[in-house]
């Protein structure tokens, strides 16, 4: 296992809402499962007044994100904990000297022994990266003579190509690319991860992963809620934003990279590169409108109870455009992909909440039971991101009796069945790996940019006013016409929230 140093957890916008729901809890889960070092501080850091104490109380003992958690503890358990916590105000701006806040890291430097060790963690608007950076920088804060410095960034990572390109360079101009953590939370989810071990640690998939094999895959990411109080955000971010540019295609570059040499961060964030610069860039109109679409959730009734229309939504526009659905069919430029259509969408609003990667196998190269219907019902390869975690193989089997009549079959495998105990929460994970100095599940500077590359022209086209939004009552799966996007017979699998529910089959 590898070695955590001692070290200072700085987190900018500690106040906020990232704090209390993800940051906390998941350091308090390292505190529990004694993965944090011997000499360990976290300084909460924003415009707030409060003290240590107050803060304490907010983030630790009040807080219902750790209510369950702590409440099966003992006290001295929960104050040794809350010990390691500190605060400091900020005053009214971010854009100040930081004189005061690196004289309290100094001493408590000291006071704790954290090796001048520190991160800083983010969790402000994009827009104050690099004022952060600069003020960190100019209060010497950033400097690796004696123990090292490391930055961690929130998304949305840029709110488009020249966007995310001006804010790497911002950031570059006071952390070098390595000292830069970009978190994407999809990335810390196991089954995510497991994506490269299916592939790569196992020789029964990888020589069908290509082009002779597969017919087409299939990603979807569904949610069953919708904006909720992000309005304000979401009416100028939208789907393809929000999940697309980031979490989706981090799931798709896993599934196009080319084996990486080795496991380190950079040989395999090399691969995911130029997985991303392989999908071809939509160029003209006439692709745009045949491989995007857009929609929106209208106002609908789910189990009796009424839901609004997106529009309706506190701080939405009520004229909004903005998309709550966004699918993309692409194809992806090199040997191995060519001619392989991806099809990838996201919604809000959904009937059940799941996301999963779906590769679709060719139909034999001979069909001897041609009669059979099972030449429309492909071999399948089902990979559960969330929830009920797992792997589903669909193959046909013969029907007992008569002839060969053939029928489907499951071969399934469960996360939860490994008794190998506990496994981490996506923030816990990512934590942990950037307190030992491991990048290999964050987003690296030319990554980003890759992706946006690729999203960049389909928002540009989606800004047209002639494009369709089209409407989607709230708790059904999207516009009606979105099947017409694939090519043949096939269609959105629109799957249950068990991994066995057969298509189109759910719980709500
Ligand atoms: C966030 C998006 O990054 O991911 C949210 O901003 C979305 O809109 C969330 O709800 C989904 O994450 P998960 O882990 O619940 O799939």
């Amino acid at each position: 296992m590898k070695k955590t140093q001692n070290q200072m957890l700085i987190i900018f916008g500690a106040s906020g809402d990232l704090t209390a729901r993800k940051l906390v809890p998941a350091i308090y889960n390292l505190y529990k499962g004694k993965h944090l070092p011997e000499n360990f501080v976290v300084l909460g850091a924003s415009r707030s007044a409060m003290t240590d104490e107050e803060f304490r109380q907010k983030v630790v003992q009040e807080s219902e994100f750790l209510k369950d958690k702590i409440s099966k503890e003992g006290k001295d358990f929960i104050a040794d904990f809350a010990e390691k916590i500190f605060y400091e105000d900020l005053g009214d701006n971010y854009d100040t000297k930081y004189t005061g806040l690196s004289k309290r890291i100094q001493q408590l430097n000291e006071e704790k022994g954290c090796e001048e060790n520190y991160i800083f963690y983010l969790s402000t608007p994009p827009s104050l990266y690099e004022v952060i950076a600069k003020n960190l920088c100019e209060a010497g804060l950033t400097q690796e003579e004696k123990g090292w410095k490391r930055i961690i960034v929130e998304k949305p990572f840029g709110y488009s190509l020249a966007t995310a390109k001006e804010l790497n360079e911002g950031l570059h101009k006071y952390f070098k690319e390595p000292q830069v953590y970009r978190i994407d939370h999809y990335l810390g989810k196991e089954t995510v991860q497991n994506l490269l071990v299916t592939r790569f640690s196992n020789s029964i998939f990888e020589p069908t992963w290509n082009r002779r094999y597969i017919h087409h895959v299939e990603i979807t990411n569904a949610e069953t809620v919708g904006v909720e109080k992000r309005g304000g955000y979401y009416d100028k971010s939208g789907a393809l934003r929000d999940m697309f540019q980031s979490h989706l295609l981090q799931v798709v570059s896993l599934i196009v990279m080319e084996p990486p040499i080795n496991s380190s961060a950079e040989e395999i964030r090399d691969e995911k590169v130029k997985a991303l610069k392989s999908l071809r860039i939509m160029t003209s109109d006439e692709e745009l409108a045949n491989h995007t679409m857009k929609g929106q959730y209208v106002a609908s009734t789910i189990n009796g109870k009424k839901v609004k229309g997106y529009r309706e939504e506190e701080g939405v526009n009520p004229d909004s455009k903005t998309e709550t659905f966004a699918a993309v069919k692409f194809f992806v430029d090199n040997w191995r992909w060519k001619d392989v259509p991806f099809y990838v969408r996201t919604a809000k609003y959904m009937p059940t909440k799941v996301t999963e990667v779906v590769i679709h196998f060719k139909s034999p190269a001979h069909e001897v039971f041609k009669s059979q219907d099972v030449y429309k019902k492909d071999n399948k390869l089902i990979i559960r991101i969330q929830p009920d975690e797992g792997i589903l193989i669909k193959f046909g089997v013969k029907v007992p009796g008569l002839g060969f009549n053939v029928e489907q079959a499951n071969m399934d495998f469960y996360y939860s069945d490994l008794d190998s105990a506990e496994i981490m929460d996506a923030y816990e994970r990512l934590l942990l790996d950037a307190m030992q100095g491991d990048a290999t599940l964050y987003a690296r500077a030319d990554e980003v940019e890759a992706a946006w590359k690729f999203v960049d022209p389909i928002l540009k086209y989606w800004e047209n006013e002639d494009v369709p939004t089209y409407g989607y009552a709230a708790g059904t799966w999207g516009p009606r016409n979105s099947d017409d996007m694939f090519e043949g017979h096939f269609g959105w699998r629109n799957p249950g929230n068990r991994l066995t529910d057969e298509t189109g089959f759910c719980i709500l």
